[in-house]
This record gives structure tokens, C-alpha cells and sequence, in this order.
């Protein structure tokens, strides 16, 4: 069979892994996709020091991939979101298949992608946009087919989970570690991204629409970072027998569907909450099959390009099937998706952990369980730790059971009001992750 020619757009690091991989694994790739692979164009602004690209055509206008009519598969790697939709979008129009590991991209424009794909009758992959090399949309899309699914929780930020991992393990400050995985090649070029949620809020978009079959809506997604935890905060979780991790967490509800990254206390008992440095997991709850966990690198050159490349090798597996009979892009058939609401993060459920430095007085801690207990909110747990010296405020930690998190707010108003505070609550949420 004549074989497939593929056209790669962006030479950085996932770029030159995947060209690396295609290379590497040539032969059993084809054995696989049944026909010859060949990546016979590449856009990129300048080359990278570990893909030799001697014998293949290289094109500094990228946009000279999607215009060259030998190409059947575009290979769009250059992330953002501006001139890659450009990009993928004119590819499209020009009948090509698109294969891509920008999650921002598909979170924020997927739709109509995703909408002018059906239109032309080609394919737009992107497993590779969430989990880097784990096939999780793949296991949610099609593993998963027969099921049901009630929530689906990920560790999906490997910069997070490092920094997070080394507060825990070291008790080693947060700026200091951002820098370290900065420098081992895993944070977005806008560190901001990963610190502060958008990355994870990205690759949840796009998981929520796989698992419910509804339209990407990044725009109603809830996202808090990681920035404000501190040493302290994970140092007492951990007395108190749970991780903080930040988690995208998207759940299925009689009223809605919760869309939401934040940092989250987990029982350390689960495995999820034993997941550490970079490495990323994503746990499904499903009524047939119940709780399954997918687990590995998120992120990475190799890791990223495995995904990628079998995106690829399904794209020329599926170019001689009818395009109406193809596995659809967000798991549901696009005429099926349902307009379920996202609800409002003050709409979701969720325990608390609470740390109040509070003041060294009598009847301090009386007056704030009395706050809550009028707000029907069941401590679970408690600790006070003695102060530093005789001025300062003691540290109250607590963890409370599920609460609607705007019963949550007003009884912490109220608390605010007590006088009694030292300095402002810090709340994290909390997920059981049970089933
Ligand atoms: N910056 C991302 C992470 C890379 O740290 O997980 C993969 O999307």
C-alpha cells in the first residue's frame, strides 16, 4: 500500500521526539498501521540539536507543510493558540488529517475544529493534549465505550505535582523547586500555566467532554493554582492522613456537570495520592467497570511522542474508512452532545481542610465549632499546635466533611466576623476519592 507521508510542524521537544520516534521504530510502526510512515516535511524556525533532518524537505514557513499537496497528515507541534489554529485550520480546508498535542488549542478552540474536520471529512487527533504519553483519551473514548461515567479525577500538571512532591518530601520552598522543573525541561513557557492551573484546566476541558459528551467549555472551567500552599499546609495534611495534590476533578451530577482544578486534599491511602515528581494519573469512576487508573509521564520529549505517533498510526488506519463510521473526536457522536450545565464552583460539594491562626484566648475555639455546627458543617478532624512564642497566634487545622461550598463561604464569614483571627483562613478542598 502506498505509504502515508507525514508533514511536522514545530522542531522542539516534542517535535524532534516524534520525528525521533517515527525514525527509530519505522518498521514496526508500519507492521503496525499496515503501510509505510514517512515524515517527508518539516516546518520549523530553526532546527533542533537531536533530530537530523538530513534527506527530509525542511521548511522555515511552517506554513509550507500545510500547502504541500504531498502531504496527507499534519503534525501540528508548535503549541499556543493563534497561529496554531491558523494552521490547523487551513489544513483542514486543505484535506489534510491533523494530528496535535496543544491542549490549549483543542480546550479553547476545539469546537470549531473540530466542527470544520467533520465538514471535510478528516480526522483532528489529540491524544497527546492531556497526559502526555499516557493514552488516556483513548482508554476514556473507546476502553471505556460501555460505561457510564460518574467522575473522573487527574493529577494532570507534572510541574505541579513536582513542586508539590518536593514541598511534601523536602519541605523545600516553592520558588526554589519551580525553578528546578523549569530547568528539567517540563514547565509551559508561561510558567504561569502551571503553577497558577490553566495547563490542568486545559487537559480537564478536554476530559470532560470525552467522559460526558459535551462541548469543550474552558470558559466556565474553575481554576485555582498551587501558589498560595505552603510548606506548612502539606506538612499537617500529612499529620492528618491526606496529600495535597492538584487535581482537575470533573463529576457528573443530578444538576450539572463540576469542571474544576484546585489544590485538594486526598487520603493518602488511595493511589492516586501516592502519585509523585512529574508523573501524571487519572482516575475514572464508572458504574460497569468502577474506578480505573491510568499512570505515567505527562510530559517529556519520548513520553509526549508516543503519544503522538499513535495518533498517527491510527489516523492511517482509519484514511480509508468512512469518515461517518470513525471513532467521533469528543467520544460522543457531535449531533449527540448534550447541553448539561457546568455548574458554578459555589454549587459543588466538597470536604475542607481549614488552617486558622487564631488568637491565644478562652473560648476561641468554642465560638468557631459553634459557627460551624450552625452551618450543619461536621468536623471530621482536629489539631491545635502550640504557638511559636507567647504573642503569636495558634495554628487551628481542621477537616471538615462534605459541604456545598457556599455554605462553606458564609459560615467562614462568620468566622471572619468572630474576631478571633489572626491573619485569613486558608481552605484547600478535600475529595475522598472513594467509590
Ligand atoms: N507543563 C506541562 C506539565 C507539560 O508540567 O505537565 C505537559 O503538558
Amino acid at each position: 500500500m502506498k505509504p502515508v507521508n507525514v508533514g511536522i510542524v514545530g522542531l522542539g521537544t516534542v517535535g524532534s521526539g516524534t520525528f525521533n520516534v517515527l525514525y527509530r521504530n519505522a518498521e514496526d510502526i508500519a507492521r503496525r498501521a499496515g503501510r509505510e510512515i514517512l515524515v517527508t516535511h518539516v516546518g520549523a524556525r530553526r532546527d533542533h540539536p537531536n533530530a537530523d533532518t538530513s534527506g527530509v524537505r525542511v521548511s522555515r514557513d511552517i506554513f509550507a507543510v500545510v500547502d504541500d499537496p504531498e502531504v496527507d497528515i499534519l503534525v501540528e507541534l508548535i503549541g499556543g493558540t493563534s497561529t496554531a489554529r491558523e494552521l490547523v485550520l487551513k489544513a483542514i480546508a486543505n484535506g489534510k488529517h491533523v494530528v496535535t498535542a496543544n491542549k490549549a488549542l483543542i480546550a479553547e478552540h476545539g469546537n470549531e475544529i473540530f466542527a470544520a474536520a467533520q465538514k471535510e471529512g478528516v480526522n483532528v487527533a489529540f491524544e497527546a493534549a492531556v497526559a502526555g504519553g499516557i493514552p488516556i483519551i483513548k482508554a476514556i473514548r473507546e476502553g471505556l465505550a460501555a460505561n457510564r461515567i460518574d467522575w473522573v479525577a487527574g493529577i494532570i500538571n507534572g510541574t505541579g505535582n513536582y513542586i508539590l512532591t518536593e514541598m511534601g518530601d523536602k519541605g523545600r520552598a516553592f520558588d526554589e523547586v519551580l525553578k528546578e522543573a523549569q530547568a528539567l525541561g517540563y514547565a509551559e513557557a508561561d510558567p504561569t500555566f502551571d503553577v497558577e492551573g490553566i495547563d490542568a484546566a486545559h487537559k480537564l476541558t478536554i476530559i470532560a467532554s470525552i467522559a460526558f459528551g459535551i462541548p469543550l467549555q474552558f470558559s466556565k472551567i474553575y481554576t485555582e493554582g498551587i501558589s498560595h500552599i505552603t510548606r506548612a499546609d502539606v506538612a499537617y495534611a500529612e499529620e492528618l492522613g491526606y496529600k495535597i495534590k492538584h487535581l482537575g476533578m470533573t463529576r457528573q451530577t443530578a444538576t450539572g456537570v463540576e469542571l474544576r482544578v484546585h489544590p485538594t486534599l486526598i487520603p493518602e491511602r488511595r493511589l492516586i495520592a501516592n502519585v509523585n515528581g512529574v508523573m501524571n494519573a487519572v482516575m475514572v469512576q464508572s458504574d460497569a467497570v468502577g474506578p480505573t487508573l491510568y499512570y505515567g509521564p505527562g510530559a517529556g520529549s519520548e513520553p509526549t511522542a508516543s503519544a503522538v505517533v499513535a495518533d498517527v498510526v491510527d489516523v492511517a488506519r482509519a484514511l480509508t474508512t468512512d469518515p461517518n463510521n470513525r471513532v467521533p473526536h469528543l467520544a460522543f457522536r457531535a449531533d449527540s452532545l448534550s447541553d448539561t450545565p457546568i455548574l458554578p464552583i459555589a454549587d459543588v460539594v466538597t470536604g475542607f481542610y481549614l488552617r486558622m491562626e487564631v488568637k491565644d484566648q478562652p473560648g476561641v475555639l468554642a465560638k468557631i465549632a459553634a459557627a460551624l455546627s450552625d452551618a450543619d458543617i461536621n468536623i471530621e478532624a482536629i489539631i491545635q499546635k502550640d504557638q511559636l512564642d507567647a504573642n503569636s497566634p495558634v495554628p487551628l487545622i481542621m477537616i471538615v466533611r462534605q459541604v456545598l461550598e457556599s455554605k462553606m463561604n458564609d459560615a467562614l464569614d462568620k468566622i471572619r466576623a468572630l474576631d478571633v483571627l489572626a491573619e485569613d483562613i486558608v481552605r484547600i478542598r478535600l475529595e475522598t476519592l472513594g467509590p
